[in-house]
C-alpha cells in the first residue's frame, strides 16, 4: 500500500489537534497503519530544537534553520522510513508553517526558505517530497484568540500581539494559493461541523 502523507496546518489556536485523534481514528478503521507527529518535534533531536525554538527569542535565519534542521531529522528517521512502510503519516504542521511564521510572521526572506527547503525535502531527480494532501484550518486570528485565552499556558508564538497572526494567516493564504494539496477547511465552525469538512474534503479526494 501506498504511504499517505497527511499534514495540518493553520495559526495557533485554529483546531488542528482537536481533530487530529478522530482522523488517526478514521484511518485506522479502515486498517491502516498511522504514524502520528508533530513539526517542530517527531524525533529526540527535533524535540530540543522545538524547545529551543518555542522558548527563546532569535533571529530569524537562526529560527529558521533550527526548523529546517529539526525537519531534515524528522523526515529521515520518522516520516520517510513511515511512508515506505505504506503508513498515513499524520503530522501536526510541516513547512508551511515555516512559510507562514518566518515568512508571513516574521517578515523572513520567502527565497531563502525555498532554498532550504530545496536542500531538506529534495529528492533523487529533483523533486521536493511534500505532503499529499494539507487540511489548512483558517479562521480570523481574533476567534483563534478568543478560543486560547486561558486554553492553555502561551509559548513564544502563541503569546504575539493578533497583527502578527494576520501576517502569518496572510502566509498560509500565500502558499495555499501555490499548491493543490491543500484544502481551507473553514475552522470558526463549531467542531463538529469542521469534522465534516475533513471527512469530505479526504473524500473529495479519493481518501
Ligand atoms: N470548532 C471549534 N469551536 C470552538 N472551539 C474550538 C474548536 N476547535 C477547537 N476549539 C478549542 O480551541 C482551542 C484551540 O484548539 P487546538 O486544537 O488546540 O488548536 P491548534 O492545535 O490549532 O493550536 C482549544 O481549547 C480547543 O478546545
Ligand atoms: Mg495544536
Amino acid at each position: 500500500m501506498k504511504g499517505l502523507f497527511l499534514t495540518l496546518e493553520g495559526i495557533d489556536g485554529a483546531g488542528k489537534s482537536s481533530h487530529i485523534d478522530a482522523l488517526e481514528a478514521l484511518f485506522k478503521a479502515r486498517g491502516r497503519q498511522v504514524t502520528r507527529t508533530r513539526e517542530p518535534g517527531g524525533t529526540p533531536i527535533a524535540e530540543t530544537l522545538r524547545t529551543m525554538v518555542l522558548a527563546q527569542p532569535m533571529d530569524a535565519l537562526t529560527e529558521s534553520l533550527l526548523v529546517f534542521a529539526a525537519r531534515r531529522d524528522h523526515l529521515v528517521q520518522v516520516i520517510e522510513p513511515a511512508l515506505a512502510r505504506g503508513d498515513v503519516v499524520l503530522c501536526d504542521r510541516f513547512t508551511d508553517a515555516t512559510f507562514a511564521y518566518q515568512g508571513g510572521g516574521r517578515g523572513f526572506d520567502t527565497a531563502l526558505l525555498s532554498t532550504l527547503e530545496q536542500w531538506v525535502q529534495g529528492q533523487a531527480g529533483g523533486a521536493l517530497l511534500q505532503p499529499d494532501i494539507t487540511l489548512w484550518f483558517d479562521l480570523p486570528p481574533e476567534l483563534a484568540a478568543e478560543r486560547l485565552a486561558g486554553a492553555r499556558l502561551p509559548d513564544k508564538f502563541e503569546s504575539q500581539p493578533v497583527e502578527f497572526f494576520r501576517r502569518v494567516a496572510a502566509g498560509y493564504a500565500q502558499r495555499a494559493a501555490t499548491a493543490p494539496r491543500f484544502v481551507r477547511i473553514d475552522a470558526s465552525q463549531s467542531r463538529d461541523q469542521v469534522w465534516q469538512q475533513i471527512e469530505a474534503a479526504l473524500a473529495g479526494r479519493g481518501l
